[in-house]
């Protein structure tokens, strides 16, 4: 049996977003939730990430992320488990999120040993610190208890904090949350795992002051020799990021013995 986290649309009422929310925020979450009604959720959510993480590791990753921006609306709620359309799911900072059939498998094999008992937001949290576990990160206990949340709408995505925020701009948003300068620092640190993608850095690669062709300085440190990062350099000196061809670049591709 095939069991989703949410699998069917659902009906997005503007008015219910308020109620779900108050539902959310005021739930009581404890560690060994499921002591009783499912002992072994912490065990089949391990062995469901280990299984996936050993097949493909950027999955831990991929989860840690979509648990922080699952937390970031409206709470742990699952809601960016949702499907259809103008769901949480479908905003732009959610179209890279990694790691749903993880929580999915998660799911159907819970559902086999404890029917209707664990949350998909609970799963998603465990999920998460299963991920860090695994990428031989700290492990912490899991309050467990969320109920799941059934609204989700993509204009609700748009408070999360967005690649080209400033420091000002991040921090607003984490107060907003009820979250300090300290928090967002500590949370950020959860980039020490993962990847990102070429269009999120390739503007701070060239044309960085208003002078002249010069690279940010942070972004030539270590990574710079990664392959990937060379792959990002070369695209975009081949103008297939959609920026024009510089002399800088051009210095790149030599310095760094990149084909052409
Ligand atoms: C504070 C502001 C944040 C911004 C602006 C931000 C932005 C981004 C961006 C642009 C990516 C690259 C996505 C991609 O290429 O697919 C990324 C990846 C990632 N983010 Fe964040 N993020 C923030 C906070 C966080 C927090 C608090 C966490 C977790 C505690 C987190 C965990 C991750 C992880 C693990 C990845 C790698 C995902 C992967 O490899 O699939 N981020 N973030």
């Amino acid at each position: 049996m095939d069991v989703s986290c949410f699998s069917q649309n659902v009906l997005l009422v503007t008015l219910l977003l308020a109620i779900a929310v108050s539902l959310v925020e005021s739930q009581g979450t404890r560690v060994g939730f499921y002591s009783t009604s499912c002992p072994r959720v912490e065990s089949i959510v391990r062995s469901t990430v280990q299984s996936h993480f050993g097949s493909d590791p950027t999955i831990a990753p991929g989860l840690l992320r979509m648990h922080f921006h699952d937390c970031f609306v409206h709470g742990c709620d699952a809601s960016i488990l949702i499907d259809g359309p103008g769901t949480e799911k479908t905003a732009p900072p959610n179209l890279l999120l990694r790691g749903y059939e993880v929580i999915d498998d998660a799911k159907t094999q819970l559902e086999a040993a404890c029917p209707g008992v664990v949350s998909c937001a609970d799963i998603l949290a465990l999920a998460a610190r299963d991920s860090v576990v695994l990428s031989s990160g700290a492990s912490w206990a899991v309050p467990t208890g969320r109920r799941d949340g059934t609204v989700s709408q993509a204009s609700d995505a748009a408070n999360l904090p967005g690649f080209r925020d400033s420091v000002d701009v991040q921090k607003q948003k984490f107060a907003a949350k009820g979250l300090n300068t300290q928090d967002l620092v500590t949370l950020v640190g959860g980039h020490t795992i993962g990847t990102t993608a070429c269009q999120f850095f390739r503007y701070r690669l060239y044309n960085f002051t208003t002078t002249g062709n010069e690279t940010e300085p942070t972004l030539l440190s270590p990574p710079h020799s990664f392959p990937s990062f060379k792959r990002c350099v070369r695209r975009t000196v081949m103008g297939q990021g959609g920026l024009d061809w510089t002399q800088a670049a051009l210095t790149d591709l030599i310095t760094l013995s990149l084909p052409t």
